[in-house]
């Protein structure tokens, strides 16, 4: 894979939506070098006008010929059946597709990447590299410093879940609920005043598709198929940012848990906010438009030999989807486009 000395050009694939618009702003703020940039959205949008470093792009409509250019990435979020169909196509024509559907992420030829946890696993892709879900990511950032030192037998996770993980429909249904106008876009029931232990669909075993994607993922992005995980998945009345309470039983003992909080604080990705006396623990407003991995409220579980509860929170927007999709994008220019010293 080569950008031949060349600055990348870049698709934006649900240019208009929550994540696509914060593609835009995280390249943006991260100074992505590009070529080219190419906006696309639904035939609904071809021909509006969105800004993007500066300048004023027209959305075009996603066609079979979109990717009939050179282009050398496609940051995709426009849902999963649109990447089942077009990301294959992308590929075919040697863009690398970084894909924020679920489509693709459990496929054994795709890599699933946390840049704290796998980046290496940039290395084997065959055209399309998967974005995890928004509350695997931050939980996977948290655990990989815990299972590289002590090992991991088991995970509990018990999410708090924002609405802007329903995309923009989500936040209506919370906004237009605050002013009693129950629309229910996203959600079978009310979300204002409400919370709801229901995130996708339903599967046969009983739990719900977001909790097995937690699962899944987490053992797929951790490469460790035999880590026991369960995961209870909550929808909450929050605008921004996913709150996880993460229960983890160690394979090794550990010492005390300002050991875990020294671990926690020395590791990519994460802020440790952990003085409870003081107030001063993870909070979802706080992490609002940052992309940081914030933990706290860590303490020893009592009631097994080695174990540790701990408060998680990230913006579920930025590190959960766009932040680290264009630190995917930045892997793949340290591997092969900028100074090999970046590696
Ligand atoms: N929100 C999150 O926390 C989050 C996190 C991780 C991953 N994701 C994933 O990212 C994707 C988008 O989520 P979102 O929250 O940004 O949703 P959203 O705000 O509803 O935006 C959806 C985007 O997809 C475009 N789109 C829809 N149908 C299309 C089609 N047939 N062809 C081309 N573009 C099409 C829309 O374009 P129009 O404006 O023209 O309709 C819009 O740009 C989903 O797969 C979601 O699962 C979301």
């Amino acid at each position: 894979m080569s950008f031949e000395g060349r600055k990348p050009n870049l698709a934006i694939v649900g240019a208009t939506g929550l994540v696509g618009s914060t593609f835009r702003k995280v390249l943006e703020e991260r100074r992505f070098p590009y070529g080219d940039v190419y906006m696309m959205a639904s035939a609904k949008s071809a021909g509006i006008k969105i800004d993007f470093d500066g300048k004023e792009y027209e959305v075009e409509e996603l066609t079979e010929r979109s990717f009939d250019r050179p282009i050398d990435i496609a940051l995709f979020s426009a849902g999963g059946g649109v990447s089942e169909k077009f990301a294959p196509i992308a590929a075919e024509n040697g863009v690398i597709v970084i894909d924020n559907s679920s489509q693709w992420r459990m496929d054994p030829t795709v890599p699933l990447i946390v840049p704290e946890a796998n980046p290496d696993d940039v290395k084997w892709h065959k055209g399309i590299i998967a974005n995890p879900n928004c509350s695997t990511i931050q939980a996977v950032v948290a655990l990989k410093p815990l299972y590289d030192r002590y090992g991991i037998k088991r995970v509990v996770y018990s999410t708090y879940q924002a609405v802007s993980g329903s995309g923009l429909k989500g936040i209506r249904d919370l906004e237009e609920g605050l002013r009693g106008n129950d629309i229910m876009q996203a959600y079978p029931h009310p979300i204002a005043g409400n919370v709801l232990p229901h995130i996708d669909v339903f599967t046969d075993n009983g739990y719900t598709k977001e909790e097995m994607k937690m699962i899944l993922e987490t053992q797929k992005i951790l490469g460790d198929d035999s880590l026991r995980v369960t995961a209870t998945t909550v929808r909450v009345p929050v605008r921004d940012s996913h709150s996880e309470s993460i229960n983890v039983e160690l394979a090794k003992p550990f010492g005390d848990v300002n050991e875990i909080r020294d671990m926690f604080a020395a590791s990519p990705g994460i802020v440790v906010r952990d003085d409870p006396g003081n107030g001063v623990y993870p909070l979802a407003r706080a992490a609002a438009g940052t992309d940081e991995v914030y933990v706290g409220r860590i303490r020893r579980d009592f009631s097994v030999d080695s174990g540790i509860n701990f408060w998680c929170v990230a913006d579920n927007i930025r590190k959960g989807a766009a932040t680290n999709a264009v630190q995917i994008a930045e892997l793949l220019l340290r591997g092969s486009f900028l100074a090999p010293s970046y590696r």
